[in-house]
């Protein structure tokens, strides 16, 4: 019996550590880091950083943008030249690097009162329009929730954050009308499970927005 239970708890131990390769996964990430960074962490504020990003949320996200559901004209055709065992094995590789460090330096001006702002709702929320508190998901330190995919957003450019911001709000905000063309001139963003992110970019207004994107490039 006892025997039986080692013999499955070996067996499963086998299957996940087949589950990413390593080696395989940095040999993929050689044309990423061209926009991402050496080691995946960025220099530039358009491409975000990836090391010591979740591994789920990077296979999820390279999934979406192969299929369109994260639309972008970068990163889909990058995405598209991956299988599915590439997926896991790049994923796994940036996962494993060492995160990008928090700091503001370049995020642009940053004065005490912006940076509070962005504190305060990063931390508390904003109870007068029922956002609940950033911390709740992407966690005290910014580290995020690996199991639950929610990202890390600490130590990300302060520029890209705000992009993903306008477009989940946009993607919000977005008339359920808007012909084709309308929608394909906008940079939009409606890959978060449930709404979770549009319900709350929709009612930040463009201060709150630069406030904690801000704020999260510098915590730690
Ligand atoms: C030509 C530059 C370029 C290359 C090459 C590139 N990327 Fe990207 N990547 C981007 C940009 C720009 C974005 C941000 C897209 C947006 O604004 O939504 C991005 C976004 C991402 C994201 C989403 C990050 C997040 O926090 O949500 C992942 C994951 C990613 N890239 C992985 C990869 C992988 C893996 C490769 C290599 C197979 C790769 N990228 C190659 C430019 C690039
Ligand atoms: C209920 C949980 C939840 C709350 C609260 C929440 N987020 Fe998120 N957030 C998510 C999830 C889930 C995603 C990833 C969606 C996906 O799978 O693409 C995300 C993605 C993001 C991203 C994109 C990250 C990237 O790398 O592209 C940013 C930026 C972000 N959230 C900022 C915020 C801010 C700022 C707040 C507070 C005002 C907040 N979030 C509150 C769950 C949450």
């Amino acid at each position: 019996m006892k025997k039986g239970i080692v013999t499955i708890l070996l067996g499963s131990i086998a299957v996940w550590a087949q589950a990413a390769d390593l080696k395989a996964g940095e040999e993929k990430a050689m044309v990423c880091v061209a926009c991402h960074g050496p080691g995946g962490v960025s220099a530039n504020p358009d491409w975000p950083s990836l090391a010591g990003q979740g591994q789920k949320y990077i296979e999820k996200q390279l999934k979406d943008f192969k299929s369109g559901e994260r639309p972008n004209m970068v990163m889909q055709p990058q995405a598209g030249m991956l299988s599915d065992e590439d997926i896991v094995n790049v994923a796994a590789y940036f996962a494993a690097q060492t995160p990008p460090q928090a700091t503001t330096e370049g995020a642009g001006d940053n004065p005490e009162e912006l940076l509070a702002l962005g504190e305060a709702l990063y931390r508390g929320g904003d109870m007068s329009k029922n956002v609940p508190a950033c911390m709740a998901c992407h966690g005290p330190t910014g580290a995020g929730i690996e199991p639950a995919a929610f990202p890390r957003i600490s130590g990300q450019h302060a520029k890209y954050t705000r992009t993903q911001l306008d477009a989940f709000r946009t993607s919000a905000l977005i008339d359920q009308q808007a012909s084709e063309t309308d929608r394909a001139s906008l940079v939009v963003r409606a890959n978060d499970p449930n709404g979770m992110m549009r319900d709350v970019a929709e009612k930040l207004t463009p201060k709150q927005i630069e406030a904690v994107a801000r704020y999260m490039q510098g915590l730690h």
